[in-house]
C-alpha cells in the first residue's frame, strides 16, 4: 500500500523530449494504485502519442478546453484531483503558471485547483539557469508548488549538463511524499547505517554482520514523512531518494561525520559501531612470511553516542539501537539511561527473521518515560515507520 493508492492524479505532460519518460511515470503511478488522468499539451503530442497514454492511464487523454462532452473540463479535473503532477514541465509552462495564464487545458486546470501541485522541470542547461526560469521557480515554490529538480546528464542533441528530467522512480517517490502525512516536515534527521570497518592493515578489516538495511529503511521512511535526511553510511547500497548520503568506513570517521550534524532535530544511531579496533594498524599488508601468526592487539573505540547524549540540544530526539543476543530489555534499558537517550530500539539479533541481513525485523521500543512498545515481525520499512511514530510521540511531549 502506498500513499498514491486510490489517489486521483492528473498527470500533465508538456512538449519536451523528456515527454517520453512521462510514459513510465504514468505506468508507475498506476502501478502504485493511483487513478491517473493524463493531459497532453499540443507540444507534448509532437513527442509522444495519445494512444500510449490512453492504453496505460486510468482514463483517456484530455487535451482541449473545448471538449463537447464536458464543457468545463478544467474545473472538473482541478476540483476532483488529489494531486496534479506536471512532468516534464517546460520553461514555457513555468512562465504561464507563474503568470496565471490559462489558455490551454493544463494551465487552466492548474489555476482551477486547490489540490497540491508538483512540477518536474526539464530543459537545456542554458534555459534552466536563465534568471527568468529561476525567478519563476522561486515564485512557484513560494506559493507552495512542489518542485522536483532536474538531474545532470545527457540532454537532447547529445549535450551533457543539468536539466534532465528526474528519474521516473524519483518523480513517483516525490509524488508519494507530497501525499504523505508530512509529520517530520521541517526537521533535519540524521541516520547512521551499517557496520563500521576497522583496519588491521591496508587490505584487512575487522567488521560485523550489519548490512545497513534497517538504517536505509529508516532514511526512506524519514524522507517520505517530510524530513531532510542525512544518511551516514558504511555500506554501498543504492542511495535512498532525496537523502544526502555521507560515506564513511571506520568508527572514528562515523564519529566525525555525525558530530558535524549533531544539532539535527532527530538522530537515529542504527549503525553497528565497532566497540574495538586494532590498536596499531599495519602500514603495509601483513605477509604470511615464515608462518608466524600475528597477534592483533585491540583498543576500545570512543562511544560517541554517549557524547551526543551529554550535549543533546533542547528538543532533540536521540535514538539508539541495542543489538543484543541475551537479556534484551534489561541491556537496552541500561543503555538508554547510560547514554541519556529518548528512545532505544531493542533488537534481538538472534531471533529468527530479525536483525542483521534480514529484510524483516522485530523490535521493542523502550522510551525514556519507561513505556515499552512491541513492534511485531514486519519489513524493515514498516519497523522504521513504527520507530518514527514513537519519535513523533516523544517530540510531542517536549515543551
Ligand atoms: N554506539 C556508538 N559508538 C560506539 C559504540 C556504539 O555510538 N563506539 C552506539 C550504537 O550505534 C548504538 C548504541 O551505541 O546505537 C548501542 O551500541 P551497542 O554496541 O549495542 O552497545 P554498547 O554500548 O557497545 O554496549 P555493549 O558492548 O555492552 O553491548
Amino acid at each position: 500500500m502506498t500513499n498514491l493508492d486510490g489517489a486521483r492524479v492528473v498527470l500533465g505532460v508538456t512538449g519536451g523530449i523528456a515527454a517520453y519518460k512521462a510514459i513510465e511515470i504514468c505506468r508507475r503511478l498506476v502501478d502504485a494504485g493511483a487513478h491517473v488522468v493524463p493531459i497532453l499539451t499540443e507540444g507534448a503530442e509532437h513527442f509522444v502519442g495519445r494512444t500510449t497514454f490512453d492504453a496505460l492511464a486510468s482514463e483517456k487523454v484530455q487535451s482541449t478546453l473545448w471538449d463537447e462532452t464536458s464543457p468545463i473540463p478544467h474545473t472538473l479535473l482541478g476540483q476532483t484531483a488529489d494531486l496534479i503532477i506536471v512532468a516534464p514541465a517546460t520553461a514555457r509552462l513555468l512562465a504561464d503558471y507563474r503568470m496565471g495564464r490559462s489558455d490551454d487545458l493544463l494551465t487552466a486546470t492548474l489555476i482551477a485547483t486547490r489540490a497540491p501541485v508538483m512540477i518536474a522541470p526539464a530543459m537545456h542547461t542554458e534555459m534552466w539557469e536563465h534568471p527568468a526560469v529561476q525567478d519563476n521557480l522561486t515564485v512557484l515554490r513560494d506559493r507552495g508548488v512542489h518542485v522536483v529538480d532536474p538531474e545532470p546528464g545527457r540532454l537532447a542533441g547529445g549535450d551533457i549538463g543539468f536539466g534532465r528530467l528526474a528519474a521516473p522512480r524519483s518523480v513517483v517517490a516525490h509524488a508519494e511524499r507530497v501525499l504523505a502525512s508530512g509529520d517530520l516536515s521541517g526537521t533535519h534527521v540524521v541516520i547512521t547505517a551499517g557496520g563500521t570497518r576497522e583496519a588491521i592493515d591496508p587490505v584487512r578489516v575487522i567488521s560485523n554482520r550489519s548490512t545497513g538495511k534497517q538504517g536505509y529503511a529508516l532514511a526512506e521512511a524519514a524522507w517520505m514523512r517530510g524530513a531532510d535526511v542525512t544518511l551516514i553510511s558504511t555500506v554501498d547500497r543504492e542511495s535512498p531518494i532525496g537523502c544526502t548520503v555521507v560515506s564513511v568506513e571506520s568508527a572514528s570517521q562515523m564519529q566525525d561525520a555525525v558530530m558535524a550534524v549533531a544539532d539535527a532535530d532527530i538522530i537515529v544511531m542504527a549503525a553497528a559501531v565497532a566497540d574495538f579496533r586494532p590498536a596499531s594498524p599495519a602500514g603495509e599488508k601483513i605477509k604470511k612470511g615464515a608462518g608466524e601468526v600475528p597477534e592483533i592487539l585491540l583498543e576500545k573505540t570512543h562511544d560517541f553516542l554517549v557524547d551526543l547524549g551529554q550535549q543533546k540540544p533542547n528538543g532533540q530526539v536521540l535514538v539508539g539501537f541495542a543489538a543484543e543476543t541475551e537479556n534484551l530489555l534489561e541491556n537496552a534499558r541500561g543503555k538508554l539511561e547510560r547514554k541519556n537517550l529518548d528512545l532505544i530500539v531493542a533488537n534481538d539479533v538472534s531471533a529468527p527473521d530479525a536483525g542483521f541481513a534480514h529484510d524483516t525485523n522485530k523490535v521493542t521500543l523502550v522510551l525514556g518515560s519507561g513505556e515499552e512498545i512491541d513492534v511485531p515481525l514486519g519489513s524493515k520499512r514498516v519497523v522504521a515507520d513504527a520507530i518514527f511514530d514513537a519519535v513523533v510521540g516523544v517530540r510531542g511531549t517536549f515543551p
